[in-house]
């Protein structure tokens, strides 16, 4: 098979990484990819978001399946187009990605499916949002409805932070995902995500994972898109799992089913678990990043086969082959990430790095620049690993962190505390 992912970050890396164990890969193609992956795959240039354009390439380099990474280009409706072009697609549709692009939308389908969530309301003005604040009482979460690079939601302690942030909401901070608020209670409990295929309505899990947010050690200070994750995730029991595929995720994906809008890929079900109870926090239309480090270290190779038989709808005759082993994946950042950082500081040590079926550097923002490998983003690498036990895991992960010469990048060095 001839196959395309499209994104350029740590979980196109490892997504790359483990399609090409797979003997069914012939060619991989990876756009736009980064340093780490063009050592493994061809990078082509392309504007990811464009459908016409992603089909087009498909077309004349003659792929048989394209895997979408990130949520832009699906939100942007580039698996319909490819669709249309008659391109098998790992990835749903415009309107099946509004479970992670709208906010509202999830709640709706929540309700209609009675689906366990944080009771909310939906405002699109900031009187009745702050109403609505000052009824319900502190803590309670703010969110803009719409795509905000994972910075929509404030946890507000207070009905006067609450009220601020529903004025920056509406005052812009986030462009049009602003335009719309939901305001919904403050769930307490431990947060855990399920991933699992979706191919219309048959569910097929493949994996747990935990990660950490904030960017300070001990779960501290602001938020990021991922410090760090492990797999699998211990709250995430298989009694918990089964009441979340019963109560949340079969009967949601039925009621997309029902819609018209059937769903198909990979459903990221955030959820906060208390008491062996799941609730639903969020839907994301695709692997977490980082999460995806630490699940493909688990699968490998049989990732490609769980994929193409989602894209083409025979789920019902996938399985998986779990090892009882446990991954676990510690991101480097540049120093000042979440907030400014500089670009271009120069990363050394990575020719001589053990990468084997245990350990891998998976690169998330990187690229090569006068025969040097360069940082270009926040996240920079993944250093990832797996093990017989966490401890394991998280043992060789780090040493593959200290075998790195970056004085310009920084991790959390307690990845994993609270299953450790
Ligand atoms: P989201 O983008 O909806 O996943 O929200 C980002 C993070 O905010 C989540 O991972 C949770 O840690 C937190 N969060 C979101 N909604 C709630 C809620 N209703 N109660 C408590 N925490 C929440
Ligand atoms: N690591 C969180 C996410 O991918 O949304």
């Amino acid at each position: 098979m001839n196959i395309l992912i499209l994104g350029g970050g740590g979980r196109e890396h490892a997504l790359a990484w483990a399609v090409m164990q797979n003997p069914k890969c012939d060619k991989l193609i990876v756009a736009p990819g980064n340093a780490g992956i063009a050592q493994i795959a061809e990078c082509a240039s392309l504007d990811v978001e464009d459908g016409g354009a992603v089909a087009e390439f498909a077309g004349e380099n003659a792929i048989d399946l394209v895997i979408v990474g990130p949520e832009a280009p699906l939100a942007a409706g580039v698996a319909d187009r490819l669709r249309e072009a008659g391109v098998l697609v790992f990835g749903p549709s415009k309107e099946a990605a509004r479970l992670e692009a709208s906010k509202s939308f999830t709640k709706e389908i929540c309700d209609a499916a009675k689906a366990p969530t944080a009771g909310y309301g939906h405002f699109t003005d900031a009187e009745s949002a702050k109403a609505h604040v000052r009824a319900q009482g502190a803590p309670i979460v703010v969110k803009a409805d719409g795509l905000a690079a994972g910075k929509g939601v404030i946890i507000a302690e207070t009905v006067a932070q609450a009220e601020d942030a529903i004025d920056d909401m509406f005052g812009g901070a986030f462009g049009g995902a602003g335009a719309e608020v939901v305001i919904e209670e403050f769930m307490t409990g431990e947060e855990a995500s399920y991933f699992v295929l979706v191919d219309g309505e048959d569910v097929l899990p493949i994996g747990t994972a935990q990660d950490h947010k904030r960017v300070g050690e001990g779960d501290t200070g602001p938020n990021t898109g991922g410090m760090g994750a492990y797999s699998p995730a211990p709250v995430l029991s298989d009694e918990v799992a089964q009441r979340a595929l019963d109560e949340i995720v079969k009967p949601t994906m039925a009621e997309m089913a029902r819609r018209g809008t059937p769903y198909q890929g990979v459903l990221y079900v955030g959820l906060m678990i208390e008491n062996g109870a799941p609730r639903l926090v969020e839907y994301n239309v695709r692997f977490g990043d980082p999460e995806c480090q630490v699940l493909m270290m688990r699968l490998g190779g049989q990732v490609l086969d769980l994929l193409h038989a989602c894209a083409e709808g025979r789920l019902s005759e996938a399985r998986v082959t779990w090892a009882d082993d446990h991954a676990m994946t510690v991101v480097m950042a540049a120093e000042g990430y979440p907030g400014a950082y500089e670009k271009g500081t120069v990363i050394s040590g990575l020719e001589s790095l053990p990468e084997d079926s245990f350990t891998q550097m998976f690169h998330a923002g990187t690229a090569e620049k006068d025969g040097k490998i360069v940082a270009t983003g926040g996240r920079v690498l993944n250093a990832t690993a797996r093990g017989a036990t966490l401890a394991e895991a998280q043992a060789r992960a780090y040493a593959l962190v200290d075998a790195v010469d970056w004085p310009q990048g920084f991790c959390r060095r307690d990845i994993g505390w609270r299953a450790l």
